[in-house]
């Protein structure tokens, strides 16, 4: 008998995708005949999982033979459709990364083709190359300013390149009603994609529709394109997808072609469900037999109270504070007792550094396999922390590839913690002052230099809200694990601000980066962020601290001891020694006279990060200005340094700490 039905079960599976030479239908893949590399694969119950959750890793799946594209008898390109329904699930609420892309491709080969934004399609050398030949239409789940996306969640027709040819935010014209409806790629349900190539009329045409809802007749997207340029004899069909530094699972749930047709549809009621979510077949409930109902009666009441026991047990250890209005920030709120787990019980051997706001541990977090960096704040101000949290809820969704991704937060009696991904290489700090690592070449250095620019320009200008960093420094930018640089420790300044004396002014900064104009209004603005990132170019492109106890002494900070080598000869003799002959000489004058002009006494003559990263992109040339143009505002920087002089002790720690108060 079960024989029998293992062997329909095999045949019902075989029946699951029928192979004709110019079509194929894939309702789920068990036992589906596909090409995968990367991290691709398809899982028992026959989701195809083109990411699992490694981090910054891509997975290909192509269908193993090729299909020829091209029209024999007039040169142009057949039409062909697809169809597909895909699901993202990531292992955070509103953090993944980074998409799936459908892709026609000349090679089943990308192992050369990068990860994260990239989207396992491209490298940074070929992308836009047009011997590529490569088509895509991604779903896109990340903002990357550098390849001109409209959001972080868009669909995308790409040529060649990952500047999408055109895109539009993924959702659909629902049929008989005139709007748009947008869908969250990320939503964790089912999602349904067609593809669509008319040859006669040359347009391409890409619709969405959450599954349940019929294919709406008008597409989401549609673009005429000549495809036959594009297209060698023999293309490959398939998906790629990656991941950035949330481990994101890609799943396609099932999957047809037609070439000189139109795609089979897919048969709902066979997909496999994804994870975690509800599933779309019948579902059957199972009644609790009568046996078992009669042993918890009985053993109940026992097993209740040793529970209570062991509860009372860990609540001591693992207690938090928890009040009803961070009921809305649920989703970013880690529990205690997982940290504790995560960082072996902040074990000293888990610390990674002490800086000015805490305690930073690394920890490992078994349930989403994910390497993270815990900070322990101390607080003991009721005031300003809803108001902090709500900020922490908020800026866990900021998203950029140079910015360090928050990922949530806990809170315990006078302690705060939060949670960051790890990044492998530590602070850029180090790299700079600390002799026994290697020394960062200029081309890493001016990387790093435009990546923390590009980070900045997205948190000032680009995302929903301005958010001002206001403790820019090289300590706090960090390494991931290409040496790309992220910023850190955002907003944490903003938990010292309210103090409890309303006459004192926090102004919290760290010397050498501290604008003056902030000391005078007590107020941040995005003007400070720019300062401070002056003072970090200087320091990256010289290798010297900006603000040394040594150079205190003699009353010089960097700032000035750059305008003196300056006035003494040449910028040039300010670079950091250790980088020898290697460098460009006119991007290193670029840098320098950047850094200079934050400080510039008329403040408009100081550029916003918009400008600063024009000038970084050279796309237009720096104002000329001369080393003494510069001195009244240094007077400035020397007078707010000396109201500084009496608190010794935030003097002695300036390399190290951020945070200290003064008061007026
Ligand atoms: C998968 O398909 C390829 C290409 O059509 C074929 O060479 C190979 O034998 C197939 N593998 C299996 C296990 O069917
Ligand atoms: C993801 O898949 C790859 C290849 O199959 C495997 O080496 C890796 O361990 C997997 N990652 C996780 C986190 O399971
Ligand atoms: C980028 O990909 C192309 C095509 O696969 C390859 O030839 C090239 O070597 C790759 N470049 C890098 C830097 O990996
Ligand atoms: C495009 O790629 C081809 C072959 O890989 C290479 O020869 C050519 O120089 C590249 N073109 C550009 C503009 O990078
Ligand atoms: C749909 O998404 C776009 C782009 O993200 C946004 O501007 C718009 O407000 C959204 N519409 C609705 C109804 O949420
Ligand atoms: C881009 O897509 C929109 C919406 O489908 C369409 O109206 C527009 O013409 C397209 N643009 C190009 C250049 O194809
Ligand atoms: C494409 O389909 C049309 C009509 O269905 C048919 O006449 C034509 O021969 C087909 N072309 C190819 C190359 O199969």
């Amino acid at each position: 008998m079960m024989e029998a039905f293992y062997i329909l079960f095999l045949l019902a599976n075989n029946l699951l995708f029928s192979v004709c030479q110019n079509e194929f239908v894939f309702n789920g893949f068990a036992g589906a005949n596909l090409t995968l590399d990367g991290i691709a694969s398809i899982t028992p119950n026959g989701l195809l999982r083109l990411t699992n959750d490694s981090i910054r890793e891509k997975g290909h799946a192509f269908y193993p033979s090729p299909f020829h594209f091209h029209d024999s008898t007039n040169g142009k390109i057949l039409s062909f459709s697809t169809m597909f329904v895909f699901g993202i699930i990531s292992g955070f609420p509103d953090l993944n990364g980074h998409g799936i892309a459908f892709t026609i491709s000349p090679t089943k080969d990308l192992s050369n083709a990068l990860a994260n934004q990239y989207l396992g399609l491209f490298n940074d050398t070929n992308n836009g190359n047009l011997s590529n030949h490569m088509f895509a239409v991604e779903l896109d789940t990340i903002y990357s300013s550098e390849f001109g996306d409209m959001d972080d969640n868009h669909v995308g027709i790409d040529i060649n390149s990952l500047k999408s040819y055109n895109s539009s935010t993924a959702g659909y014209y629902p049929d008989g009603q005139n709007y748009f409806k947008n869908i969250s790629l990320t939503s964790r349900r089912a999602i349904q994609v067609w593809v669509d190539y008319d040859g006669k009329e040359s347009r391409l045409s890409v619709t969405l529709s959450p599954l349940g809802i019929s294919k709406p007749h008008r597409p989401s997207l549609s673009s005429i394109i000549d495809l036959s340029k594009l297209f060698l004899s023999s293309m490959y069909v398939g998906f790629s997808s990656s991941t950035g530094d949330v481990h994101t699972n890609h799943y396609i749930l099932g999957w047809s072609f037609m070439l000189n047709g139109s795609a089979t549809a897919l048969d709902i009621g066979m997909l496999p469900a994804l994870p975690f979510a509800r599933s779309y077949g019948k579902s059957k409930t199972k009644a609790f037999p009568l046996w078992l109902i009669i042993v918890l009666c009985l053993v109940g009441p026992w097993i209740v109270f040793l529970i209570f026991v062991f509860i009372r047990r860990r609540i001591s250890k693992y207690s938090e504070l928890m009040e009803d209005w961070e009921m809305d920030f649920g989703s970013h709120r880690f529990s205690y007792k997982e940290l504790y787990k995560a960082t072996n019980g902040f074990k000293e051997k888990e610390l990674l550094g002490t800086g000015g706001f805490g305690r930073v541990y690394k920890g490992m977090l078994c349930r989403l396999n994910l390497e993270i960096a815990v900070k322990k704040v101390s607080h003991d101000s009721k005031q300003g922390l809803k108001e902090f949290i709500s900020e922490i809820a908020s800026l866990g969704r900021l998203r950029h590839r140079n910015i360090v991704p928050l990922l949530g937060y806990c809170r315990r009696k006078g302690e705060l913690f939060l949670v960051y991904a790890f990044m492998p290489n530590g602070s850029l700090d180090k790299y700079l002052h600390d002799p026994i690592k290697p020394v960062l070449d200029w081309g890493k250095r001016l990387g790093i230099i435009q990546g923390v620019a590009s980070g900045l320009l997205y948190m000032h200008e680009e995302w929903e809200q301005v958010v001002i960093h206001r403790d820019i420094k090289a300590s706090n930018v960090l390494l991931d694990s290409e040496l790309n640089a992220r910023l850190g420790d955002f907003g944490l300044a903003r938990l010292y601000d309210h103090g409890t004396d309303p006459q004192t002014t926090c102004v919290v900064g760290t010397l050498g980066y501290l604008d003056p104009e902030l000391a005078r209004t007590g107020k941040a603005s995005t003007v400070n962020d720019v300062f401070a990132f002056g003072a970090f170019m200087l320091e990256v492109a010289c290798g010297k601290r900006p603000f040394e106890l040594r150079a205190r002494q003699e009353g010089l900070t960097l700032f000035e001891w750059v305008l003196e080598t300056w006035e003494k000869g040449s910028l040039i003799h300010a670079l950091d020694p250790r980088l020898g002959e290697n460098y460009i000489f006119y991007d290193v004058i670029l840098v320098m006279k950047l850094g200079l002009l934050r400080g510039h006494p008329v403040p408009s003559v100081r550029p916003s990060m918009c400008q600063v990263m024009k000038y970084l992109k050279k796309e237009v040339s720096l104002p000329e200005f001369l080393p003494n143009n510069m001195r009244r505002c240094n007077e400035n920087v020397l007078r707010l340094m000396q109201c500084q002089g009496s608190e010794n002790d935030t003097f002695s720690y300036a390399s190290v700490s951020s945070a200290y108060s003064i008061s007026r």
